[in-house]
């Protein structure tokens, strides 16, 4: 790939590494499952990031030390062995980048490496000389702690994702192949590809070819299957590709006009000073009356993409401390935007005990990440249980809305009895709806669709069209949570009465 002609926008992981460079560190790890990536990142830092050209060794357990990818092994025997590649560096002169594959096994395997690392360090050291290790797991010795600098390579960014698209668009004409090169197309595949590492990236777009070696608009569903599918890996961050509209949602109709108001402020979010951008928002109350389903709507009338981040596998541990994991969560966001990012049941953390320490620190770093965050990303939190929520996530100036979605008031029920009848092919018109509102006093939204669809199923069996009978024996048999769980629900409502905004007009 040729390097990035000068006047091109830099990717941030160049910038990154370029800075570290500057900074004279000789040992740099970095933690990442993207070798091949990183190869091309020091090829280009080799080329360019110096004040003339310097030459690049790599080193794996398999090929021994080579120069600039070639064959050139250095002279003087077998260099396979991790302490003769050391020796190599450490005996070297002039300017050179030494780039260390899954160096950690060697790392954990001598004491002479570890040592000879340490001699390495002292060789190098403002001599223009330097040691990058890369591997997919982060394992550094403790003697060497001090001496070598960590980082970890966060997914490619729009720019290195471009570089990378326009590579495969060159290789795919050479092959004799057709690809639709209007700009528009090129950056919505780009956009597509957002969020996905290199190589994920390149299934996606041999995914998208596969019939036919074309590359256009038309291979946009297969990047973003794709995508949905490597996203999802993560474990972490789920990318949801059927968000509902707006007028799927009954009621809240203030929360729906804000919203409406604020998607015109995000998408000038670039001519607009930084106060003036939506930050998110923050929507909390009973469990079952919609917020799901207006976050889901919000990303639809942005017109941007959702993905949720699921606090509760943040915390399991299976993915690194939850700290950890969180962070990384943020960062890959980051190189998502623009996304609506979903923080879904967001208080979940703190109601588990064993991680009550690291809580504090989790929501000091949201609420951090959150005034420092790109411009491209709307936050949406949810929170079922807010009393649980630290004051300072509440308070004005974090979020720039903070909405109680309360259980819907007549009126609201009826729009929603007509939304999921509608959905599933009845009219509600000639049904008299408005009779229920009495029997659906305290319902929330879920309870209703509940209605709706027993009341179908019956109306199905007994193999007739759906009355208001069918409805009105259905929902003789809910009992809503709002009479089981009557205190929690109670509780729930005067605390949130004037610390949030409500979500919908007056009844
Ligand atoms: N205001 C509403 N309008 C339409 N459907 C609703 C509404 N509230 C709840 N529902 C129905 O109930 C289901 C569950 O709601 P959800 O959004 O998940 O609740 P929450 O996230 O507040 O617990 C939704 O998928 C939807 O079908
Ligand atoms: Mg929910």
């Amino acid at each position: 790939m040729p390097t990035a002609p000068s006047h091109s926008p830099e990717s941030s992981a160049s910038r990154q590494l370029r800075a570290l460079f500057g900074s004279g560190r000789p040992l740099l790890y970095i933690v990442s499952a993207e070798e091949q990536r990183v190869c091309r990142l020091l090829g280009d830092a080799a080329r360019g990031f110096f004040e003339a050209p310097v030459p690049l060794w790599s080193w794996s357990l398999t090929e021994g030390l080579r120069r600039d990818g070639g064959d050139d092994a250095p002279p003087g025997g077998d260099t396979t062995d991790a302490r003769a590649a050391l020796d190599f560096i450490a005996a070297f002169e002039g300017p050179a980048l030494f780039h260390l594959k899954d160096f950690h096994e060697p790392l954990r395997g001598g004491a002479d490496v570890r040592r000879r690392l340490r001699d390495v360090y002292e060789l190098c050291l403002g001599h223009g000389r330097f040691v990058v290790i890369s591997s997919p797991v982060r394992l550094i010795p403790d003697e060497l702690q001090r001496d070598i600098l960590c980082i970890e390579l966060n997914v490619p960014d729009a720019v290195e994702m471009r570089a990378f698209l326009d590579a495969r668009c060159a290789a795919i004409t050479a092959s004799g192949g057709t690809v639709n090169t209007s700009e528009a197309t090129l950056a919505a595949m780009t956009r597509a590809l957002s969020g996905l590492t290199l190589d994920e990236a390149g299934f996606a777009i041999a995914r998208a070819r596969a019939d036919g070696n074309h590359l256009g608009p038309a291979s946009l569903p297969a990047l973003f299957e794709e995508k949905r599918l490597s996203v999802n890996r993560t474990g972490t961050i789920e990318y949801i590709a059927d968000g509902g509209q707006l007028d799927a949602v009954g009621g809240l109709e203030v929360m729906k006009k804000w919203l409406l108001e604020r998607r015109a402020l995000f998408q000038s979010r670039d001519t607009l000073g930084a106060d003036m951008v939506p930050k998110g928002v923050l929507v909390m109350g009973v469990s079952g009356c919609g917020k799901s389903l207006a976050i889901k709507a919000i990303a639809a009338c942005f017109q941007l993409p959702l993905y949720r981040i699921d606090m509760a596998e943040i915390f399991s541990g299976r993915h690194g401390s939850p700290e950890w994991a969180f962070a990384q969560a943020c960062r890959t966001m980051e190189a998502i935007a623009p996304a609506v990012v979903w923080f879904d049941e967001i208080e979940l953390g703190i109601t588990s005990a064993a991680s009550a320490g690291e809580q504090g620190r989790i929501f000091a770093f949201f609420l951090t990440w959150m005034q420092e965050k790109l411009r491209g990303l709307f936050v949406a939190a949810t929170a079922n249980r807010i009393d649980l929520l630290p004051a300072e996530m509440i308070r004005k100036g974090r979020f720039d809305e903070v909405f109680f979605v309360d259980l819907p008031h007549g009126d609201e029920r009826l729009e929603i009895f007509r939304i999921h009848l509608r959905r599933r092919g009845a009219d509600p018109s000639a049904l008299g709806l408005e009779r229920l509102v009495a029997m659906t006093e305290g319902w929330t939204g879920a309870e209703v669709e509940q209605c709706v669809v027993s009341a179908i199923t019956r109306a199905k069996l007994a193999d007739h069209a759906l009355t208001f009978d069918d409805l009105m024996r259905c929902a003789a048999r809910i009992v809503p949570l709002s009479k089981t769980m009557k205190e929690k629900v109670d509780h729930l409502r005067d605390w949130a009465r004037d610390r949030a905004a409500r979500a919908s007009l007056p009844a």
